[in-house]
């Protein structure tokens, strides 16, 4: 069954004189039980399509399109349905996460009372708690903290545990492995894959090994998906110029970078990557469909 389906998603910021188009007709559908990886270079709109779906974006943007969460229209949702959206239906794991966390109030507070509003009983959150805190390598110690005692990668761990604690049916994780050693990165991508066994999972990330821990990736470019597909296929055979420059920029296949850097586009005309592309041509500034059939791609140069 379809979780979300968004259509047609538009995001644009007003600053100063001019319009940021942040996020331009995006399509996304995401079932229950399936994980889609979303990858993309600094700028794409991948945190800002995070917050739109979470009714979260500052004064400054505005959100045209459709967005269903199990059939209810989230554009038309009142600012207090969206706030019980969140937690245990909806769930963002933030960028920085780590920053997240009240300096003021102890680890273990904050997590007992978001677990308590998102259902879990009085007596049972401290326990669940706790043991979340264990499947991410923490200490119980942790609960007595306050955020400012914890390394970076601890605190960024702690937050992993509060939101896969509640078994969200939507669990979107803005780069949850940023900054994580090898043994944190993977205790935290196990436990989100535990979770995801009975959630869907929107993965925000720069890590292509942590975007092969889902089915799908989509590759965001200027605010559009410019490919999608099966992860380890796309990654593995990217179609797309922007996706097989993302490949080959990669640690691993010797980091040789994409020419240029992503701007901030005014108008949503052509291909948002031609500026870029050694394919450029006269074809590619026309309406350009992400097109295929399971994979798809948005390129009229791009291997078939
Ligand atoms: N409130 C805002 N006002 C103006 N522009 C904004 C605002 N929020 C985001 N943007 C712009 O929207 C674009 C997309 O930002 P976003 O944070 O989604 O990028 P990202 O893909 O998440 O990047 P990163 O990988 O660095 O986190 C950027 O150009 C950003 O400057
Ligand atoms: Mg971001």
């Amino acid at each position: 069954m379809t979780l979300l389906s968004v259509r047609g998603l538009d995001v644009s910021f007003v600053s100063g004189k001019s319009v940021i188009r942040a996020v331009n007709g995006l399509d996304l559908d995401l079932d229950e039980g399936s994980s889609l990886a979303i990858v993309g270079e600094s700028g794409s709109g991948k945190s800002v399509l995070a917050s739109a779906i979470l009714g979260m974006l500052e004064d400054n943007g505005t959100a045209r399109g459709e967005m269903l969460f199990d059939g209810e229209d989230l554009m038309k949702a009142e600012r207090r349905r969206m706030v019980a959206l969140r937690g245990k239906d909806i769930c963002l794991l933030p960028q920085n996460a780590w920053s997240a966390w009240d300096p003021i109030m102890r680890i273990g507070d904050q997590m007992i009372e978001f677990l308590r509003k998102c259902g879990v009983p009085k007596e049972e959150a401290p326990q669940i708690a706790e043991g979340y805190l264990g499947r991410c390598g923490l200490d119980p110690s942790v609960l007595r903290s306050y955020a400012h005692r914890l390394s970076g990668g601890m605190s960024q761990r702690a937050m992993i545990a509060m939101c896969t604690a509640v078994h969200p049916r939507l669990l979107i994780a803005d780069e949850p492995t940023k900054g994580l050693d090898g043994r944190s990165r993977k205790l935290v991508l196990d436990v989100i894959s535990t979770v995801r066994e009975r959630s869907a999972l929107l993965m925000i990330t720069h890590d292509l090994k942590a975007a092969r821990s889902c089915e799908d990736v989509a590759i965001m470019y200027g605010g559009r998906i410019v490919e999608i597909g099966p992860a380890n296929d796309v990654l593995d055979h990217p179609r797309h110029p922007y996706t097989k420059g993302l490949c080959a920029a990669h640690p691993n296949k010797g980091m040789v970078p994409i020419p240029g850097c992503i701007g901030e586009r005014t108008s949503g005309e052509g291909c948002c990557f031609r500026d870029r592309c050694c394919s450029n041509d006269a074809a590619c500034s026309g309406d350009i469909p992400l097109d295929g059939n399971g994979w798809k791609v948005r390129c009229c140069h791009a291997d078939r």
